[in-house]
């Protein structure tokens, strides 16, 4: 039938609804269309996803809705995005077999990589501290002081290399890989993760669901299985994936009453779905600015999910993107959260106690927490702070995976009294916004969790019991500064 029939028809509704090229057509909870139209294949990529991708036999494919436990090597008939797969070398103590966790039914507690992820990542990133700046002794550099300095033993585990860090000149001609730079990385990539394994920390890479990165290097639009199998095979462990150079035809036409089958869904998917195919557990990472309503469909593709633009070292960056982020406060939890961006501890101009309230409220919110500065030059002071064994301890814990939430009437921009729950009990944070030293009070009856009897107040930046207190609480606290306590019965 010519192409013309086709619309012809279709005009006439003469046509069975079939789903288009790239769109989703199967998958955990899918209820649209299930078969693709001419010249498309409906292909398993997930049990949350099926896509119509480029093929010429006919398939379709009904929305699963129960529960299944699944290797990731496909057991469907249908195409896989990637099958390559190499041995790898874990450092950590998770295991390098490929069996999914999950077996849940409607909400999955992990997402199709949700082979790790679980807890928010905790790490450093070359692009705070160096820009396009970067090379191997940089990032070896980083990687040795992350050991040297206590900060390997206090829970961090990634050394991210962000943008600029291929050859700008483009992939190899004949595999289409993606290359290294070899004036930054002489040794190769492979080289610099066997380096990062062995001081037991994971190595993090950066590409771009776009044609270029946001510094004009390639892309991996197009090349999603392809890249996903080069950084298995080198041992990378964690990709950010960045939003730039999206050509138009595949912005997003904003018009969806999804925003998980947006373009800007699929094109994430599609890196998620060829990550997940390797034997490599990579945590996914989606740099997409809070864009179209990640958060309603970030946690079914990946582990985090930028809200905001780039951060920076300012105050007004701090209280904006925390405001943000309390507005979509309940979609962070387990495997899948909102990530207010790389931490700017060491950089510009914050004071101490904003760079307290900026780890704080990082850790309370469960974002990641991936340092960006040249670890060398943090004072002893700011050292403290990152290595805050309470404050890490809330964000890392295993049994609950809920951030901290505003509680009682918020009277500023962003709420100041946050309160949440670790395995430990119930933990109450503030932040004064104001310009001024301020007397804050935590009324034992307004924290959810709480009530109005006594209670043992504990300060978790200090680890120290402030002492038993009826009914409520006072503290005073710094212009910009933040608190922390364990709250527990008396
Ligand atoms: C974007 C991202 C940043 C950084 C740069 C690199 O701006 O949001 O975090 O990765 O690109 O070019």
């Amino acid at each position: 039938m010519s192409f013309k029939a086709i619309i012809a028809l279709s005009v006439l509704g003469l046509v069975g609804a079939q789903q288009t090229l790239w769109g989703q057509c199967g998958g955990i909870n899918w209820t649209g269309q299930t078969s693709c139209g001419s010249g498309a294949v409906c292909t398993y990529l997930n049990d949350w996803y099926y896509q119509c991708l480029p093929g010429t036999s006919t398939s379709s494919r009904t929305s699963t809705s129960t529960s299944s436990t699944r290797a990731s090597t496909s057991n469907t008939s249908s195409t896989r995005v990637s099958t390559t797969s190499t041995s790898s070398t874990r450092v950590s103590t998770t295991s390098t077999t490929s069996t999914r966790v999950s077996t849940t039914t409607s909400s999955p507690s992990s997402t199709p990589t949700g082979r790790v992820g679980k807890l928010p990542a905790l790490g450093w990133n070359s692009w705070n501290a160096y820009r396009c700046d970067i090379n191997e002794t940089k990032l070896l550099n980083a990687a040795n002081q992350m050991v040297s300095l206590g900060l390997k033993a206090a829970g961090y585990q990634y050394v991210n290399i962000d943008d600029c860090w291929s050859n700008i000149n483009g992939r190899d001609p004949s595999t289409q890989q993606i290359l290294p730079d070899l004036n930054k990385f002489p040794n190769g990539m492979a080289s610099v993760a066997s380096k990062i394994h062995s001081l037991g920390l994971l190595l993090g890479i950066y590409s771009d669901a776009g044609t270029k990165t946001c510094s004009g290097y390639p892309g991996s639009l197009g090349y999603e299985a392809i890249d996903a199998a080069t950084f298995s095979s080198w041992g990378i462990d964690y990709l950010k994936y960045d939003n730039c150079n999206v050509p138009s035809e595949w912005q997003d036409n904003w018009t969806y009453p999804d925003w998980g089958q947006s373009n800007s869904a699929i094109r994430y998917r599609q890196m998620g779905t060829a990550l997940a195919a390797q034997s490599r557990p990579i945590q996914y990472s989606l740099c997409i600015w809070g864009a179209a309503q990640v958060w309603t469909w970030g946690a079914s593709v990946g582990q985090s999910w930028r809200i905001s633009g780039d951060s920076a070292p300012t105050w007004s960056y701090i209280t904006s993107v925390i405001d943000r982020n309390v507005a979509i406060i309940d979609y962070t939890n387990f495997y899948g959260r909102s990530d207010m961006d790389m931490m700017e501890i060491g950089n510009g101009d914050l004071t101490l106690a904003e760079e307290r309230t900026h780890f704080l409220m990082w850790a309370a919110l469960k974002s990641p927490i991936l340092l960006g500065t040249d670890l060398s030059l943090l004072s002893t002071d700011q050292l403290n702070i990152i290595k805050n064994k309470e404050l890490l301890a809330f964000s890392q814990d295993e049994l609950v995976g809920a951030p901290a939430k505003p509680y009682g009437t918020a009277t500023t921009t962003p709420p100041e009294y946050y309160s949440g729950k670790s395995s430990k009990g119930v933990h109450v944070f503030i932040m004064n916004t104001s310009s001024s030293t301020s007397t804050k009070t935590i009324t034992f009856a307004n924290v959810p969790g709480l009530g109005s009897g006594s209670y043992k107040v504990h300060d978790m930046w200090t680890g120290t019991d402030v002492g038993t207190f009826s009914g409520s609480w006072s503290t005073s606290l710094g212009s910009h500064d933040s608190g922390g306590w364990l709250i527990t019965p008396a």
